[in-house]
């Protein structure tokens, strides 16, 4: 008999906290429908009070998710109480509630004398905090997980004695963090071995594991800690987190399944489902994938040598420790073109994972019409790429209504661009060193601001001459980033519309972000 490893999925929680990865209410709601495909056993849905769109997106996926639904919250009844506004509607719903537990960010955080003068007694107020919050949380579902944040870098007594508490009040699943991917992997399995032998009440909840990558080691951590008693792992898909990211989602499942001799798990996930999600993710953050990242980059199939073609020509497991099927990846390409119809495009959108309304449908095959007739063939990652653009619209859309660029070897380039914002029009020129630089001086013009791009870059979705080019920008104000992403035959149409979007987000973020900072905050 297999033991099951729990999958609790943080993509839209912790992955969305990746600098510039936010994501709009609808774009959330399609990734959470893929995450149900692909078979998570929890979907952490956001955090709600940190802001009205946080809080929508949550309750919008508790409507329609069979899955576990989690939001997370301080130690702090108002966000408890927002996290549960957001999950009541949730089929099964769960409370995430955490609080600092190193010395580290004990003395950090709660530096203020009203949480006690000494560092014996500023860790009597978090555990008191802790306790409180879970048996708080308690009293609107059975469902409560707790995480000492930075359990990694937590004294190991200290630990035991939170831990102890937090399910003596209610807590189901508690979760052991390496927050700042500090930790070793036979040093964190030991910790928690540590937790399973001394801590009395144990067994009265799921031992999670929650690894950041800040040394590459999220994955190996987080599968140590499964050996030593750890039945959930909290990852992202891509391995998306704050700064270098969460454990991947992809990695794990895919070590568990390819060493299955060496242990007895198995997870829930549908294996062939990780391509679409992990292109999906990656689409609707900004977020690319690098080319040799592990079960999902694009040369992970990929074999250059000629001793390797050989090899994988004669059998293919002289250099393959799973198929790419397994995985999901393609190895056929279905192309559309200008004849196929509205039925033919959603069909091939639902194959790639994404379920459109009506509305958004027509939308899609407006812009659909117009690639395909200038470029003839329109391939999978052409779709990908349109969907990045066309659903990203920020409530506060800037458009791009006109744009008309002179640029040549013996002419100064320069562009003219008519932005549409609120029912207004706003319309400048400018010259500069390329037609983008042209075109983004224009855009800063015309909405008088300076410039905020932190990184630009421009690729084509798919080979080939016709191929779309997909632009990238991204960037950054009052320490916040913002990725705009725009797909056009035309790159320097599509920068632009990058540029709008980006602009637009952070438009968005600044207009409806009520966050405010208090002292026990993320
Ligand atoms: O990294 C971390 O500690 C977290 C917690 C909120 C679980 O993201
Ligand atoms: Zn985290």
């Amino acid at each position: 008999m297999k033991e099951r490893v729990l999958v609790f999925d943080t993509t839209l929680r912790d992955g969305e906290q990746s600098p510039g990865a936010s994501l709009n209410v609808q774009e959330k709601v399609e990734i959470a429908r893929q995450l149900e495909k692909l078979g998570v056993d929890i979907i952490e849905a956001g955090f709600p009070a940190s802001s009205p769109l946080q809080l929508e997106a949550v309750q919008r996926i508790s409507r329609e998710s069979s899955k576990v639904v989690a939001a997370l919250a301080r130690a702090v009844e108002k966000d408890i109480t927002a996290a549960w506004k957001a999950l009541q509607e949730a089929a099964k719903p769960r409370i995430h509630t955490f609080i600092g537990t190193s010395d580290i960010h004990i003395s950090g955080k709660f530096s203020s004398d009203r949480y006690g003068r000494t560092l014996q007694e500023k860790r009597s107020t978090v555990l008191r905090m802790a306790v409180d919050a879970v048996a708080f949380a308690k009293t609107f579902t059975g469902d409560i997980e707790f995480s000492a944040e930075d359990a990694g870098r937590t004294d190991p007594g200290y630990l035991r004695e939170i831990i102890e508490a937090v399910i003596a009040a209610g807590a189901t699943t508690v979760n052991i963090p390496d927050t700042t991917g500090y930790t070793w992997p036979a040093e964190f399995g030991r910790k928690i071995a540590d937790l399973k032998s001394h801590v009395p009440n144990i067994s009265d909840a799921v031992i999670s594991v929650h690894c950041h990558n800040d040394l590459g080691l999220a994955v190996a951590n987080s599968l140590s800690a499964l050996d030593f008693g750890a039945r959930q792992v909290e990852c992202s898909m891509n391995g998306i987190g704050e700064r270098a990211g969460n454990a991947s989602l992809e990695e794990i499942v895919m070590a568990l399944k390819v060493r299955s001799d060496l242990h007895n798990f198995e997870t829930g996930i549908v294996t062939e489902e990780i391509y679409n999600t992990s292109r999906m993710v990656s689409t609707f953050t900004g977020i690319i994938i690098q080319p040799n990242k592990a079960i999902v980059g694009d040369n992970a199939f990929s074999h250059e040598s000629g001793i390797h073609q050989d090899g994988m020509l004669k059998s293919r497991e002289t250099y393959e420790v799973m198929t790419p099927q397994s995985v999901g990846v393609p190895q056929t390409s279905i192309v559309l073109g200008r004849h196929s119809g509205k039925h033919g495009l959603q069909s091939r959108l639902l194959a790639l994972g994404y379920s459109l309304e009506e509305s958004e449908l027509e939308a899609l095959y407006r812009r659909f019409v117009e690639i395909a007739d200038k470029k003839k063939e329109v391939y999978d990652d052409d779709l990908r790429g349109l969907m990045g653009d066309e659903l990203k619209r920020p409530g506060s859309t800037f458009e791009l209504d006109y744009l008309h660029i002179n640029s040549g070897t013996a002419s100064i380039p320069t562009a003219t661009i008519r932005i549409k914002h609120r029912d207004q029009l706003y319309e400048e020129s400018a010259t500069g060193d390329g037609p983008v630089d042209a075109c983004f001086r224009a855009i800063e013009r015309a909405l008088e601001i300076e410039s905020m791009v932190t990184s630009y870059s421009v690729r084509s979705t798919t080979a080939g001459r016709q191929a779309l080019g997909e632009a990238l920008v991204r960037i950054r104000d009052r320490g916040v980033s913002f990725n705009g992403r725009g797909v056009s035959t035309d790159i320097i149409e599509a920068s632009a519309k990058a540029y709008l979007q980006a602009l637009g987000l952070r438009l968005n973020h600044f207009e409806s972000n009520t966050t405010e900072t208090i002292d026990n905050g993320v």
